[in-house]
């Protein structure tokens, strides 16, 4: 793994080098280019003059060549040089053999020549000239300039140290900003992996307001959710397991009891017969609402078909009307047609079962149930509304929760589990619906449920 200061550090210092080298070698170039124009113009002005004064000779003869050097002021120079027509040196300031610049001079041309030696700027001059009997001399000058390569050396040696120093600023800093950035990712590196162990009420601090900040929040959000996912499987399973234990435990005590006595009655054994298949039936109802609710959670849908609500609510009525007969509920029924939505029936059986059979369940003798379906433009809305007992604002929240009653000891003894309404729930939302539940004038409940209205193409009506 390649860490992140490495990548960082190496990005920053390629930069930061190719920025300092052109720094330290830019300046000094277009110097020096300035300082050789300068140069070039300069002394061929000056080999210039000396040419014209040098041409006014009538012959090129070094005693007349010195006369006129020495009118002119050519102090500054390093080294003049004057040849004849064949490249005889006719006077020279310095020593050595002929400059070379001279024999091209010879030829015609005016020849400049420059360079920068560390400590100096050395150029060279040569110019032709004809003196007045008509023969060709040429006239060479050359020049050091350590002051000007002074200047330009101080120059470049500041720009030196203000590059290491730059660099050297950069570094710290750099260094300093992906400690600081590193510290913060393992933070949450850490954090994430104390949160993988299992501590879902861990939360990280998040301070600043940068994205690593956001990343923070984010991971606490998760963490959360986390959290709250895991305490509600904990929950379930506790409350599944009680569930599942209390009927399991009557049915073992009246078993026991009939095993255990030796003179027990028909009659007793009848009717301990009957409790024993309520139980069990209370059982077999609360695990298949169970599997209902698992296979609603594994949000694995069922192929949506068209389903037409007036018809489901007809087939639950079938299996409910002995129960409200029995409760002595009446029904009353406002059943609009072609309210059919995109679903699937089961899951529609059991919003339209489990409604009904609760308004029924949770009513009073000769109270009423009425049962409405009608659509608009978009909607199709179902509303069970009922004269019971009602449900007070506070438990209203609660009520699509898994397991949860009103009245526990009261709605046990009617063999319901608390699974109905979350099933209902689950099974709304599974196809795009809303669902609500409200007070009925002057008693009772309301619930509301609303399913978007499928296009003409999708339900082929
Ligand atoms: N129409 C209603 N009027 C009054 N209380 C209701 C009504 N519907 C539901 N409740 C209350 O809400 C609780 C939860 O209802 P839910 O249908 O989820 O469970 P249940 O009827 O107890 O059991 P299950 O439906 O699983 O057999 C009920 O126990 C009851 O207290
Ligand atoms: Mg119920």
């Amino acid at each position: 793994m390649r860490s992140i200061r490495f990548q960082f550090f190496s990005i920053i210092l390629t930069v930061l080098l190719i920025l300092l080298v052109l720094l330290n070698i830019y300046p000094l170039i277009s110097s020096r280019d300035l300082v050789f124009q300068e140069k070039e113009s300069g002394m061929v002005s000056q080999a210039g003059v000396v040419a014209s004064a040098l041409s006014s000779l009538d012959s090129i003869g070094s005693s007349g060549v010195e006369e006129v050097l020495r009118l002119m002021d050519v102090s500054g120079f390093e080294r003049i040089a004057v040849a004849d027509e064949d490249g005889t040196l006719v006077y020279d300031s310095g020593r050595g053999p002929a400059p070379k610049e001279l024999q091209r001079a010879l030829d015609g041309k005016t020849v400049f020549r420059s360079g920068f030696d560390e400590s100096a700027f050395v150029s060279a001059c040569a110019v032709p000239y004809l003196a007045q009997d008509g023969r060709l001399g040429a006239v060479y000058l050359s020049e050091r300039d350590q002051e000007r390569a002074a200047l330009i050396m101080t120059v470049q040696g500041r720009i030196r140290v203000a590059s290491i120093v730059i660099a050297a600023l950069a570094v710290v800093l750099v260094l300093g900003f992906a400690e600081l950035l590193l510290r913060r990712i393992r933070e949450l590196v850490k954090s994430m992996r104390i949160v993988a162990d299992g501590e879902y009420d861990y939360r990280m601090k998040v301070k600043g307001r940068d994205e690593i900040t956001e990343l923070g929040e984010e991971f606490n959000l998760l963490t959360e959710r986390l959290d709250e996912t895991e305490k509600q499987r904990r929950r379930f399973v506790s409350d599944a397991s009680h569930e599942l234990k209390t009927p399991l435990a009557s049915i073992r005590l009246l078993a026991d009891s009939v095993v255990q006595n030796d003179n027990v009655d028909m009659a007793t054994v009848r009717e301990f017969a009957a409790d024993i298949s309520s139980e069990a039936k209370r059982l077999q109802r609360t695990t298949e609402e169970l599997l209902d609710l698992s296979r609603l959670d594994d949000g694995v849908h069922v192929q949506s078909v068209p389903v037409d609500l007036k018809q489901v609510a007809l087939d639950a009525l079938v299996l409910l009307r002995p129960l409200a007969a029995e409760k002595k509920v009446y029904l009353h029924l406002e059943l609009g047609e072609g309210c059919v939505i995109m679903a699937n029936t089961d899951d529609m059986f059991h919003v339209l079962f489990n409604l009904t059979e609760n308004a029924i369940k949770y009513n009073v003798e000769g109270g009423g149930v009425w049962l409405r379906l009608h659509r608009d433009e978009e909607n199709v809305t179902l509303s069970v509304a009922d004269s019971g007992i009602g449900i007070p604002e506070e438990d209203r929240l609660n009520i699509f929760s898994r397991f949860y009653r009103v009245d526990k000891a009261r709605s046990r003894a009617s063999g319901g589990s608390g699974l109905g309404l979350s099933i209902v729930h689950d099974a709304v939302m599974a196809h795009g619906g809303k669902i609500t539940v409200g007070p009925n004038r002057p008693q009772g409940s309301v619930f509301t449920v609303s399913f978007p209205r499928p296009g003409e193409e999708e339900t082929g009506i």
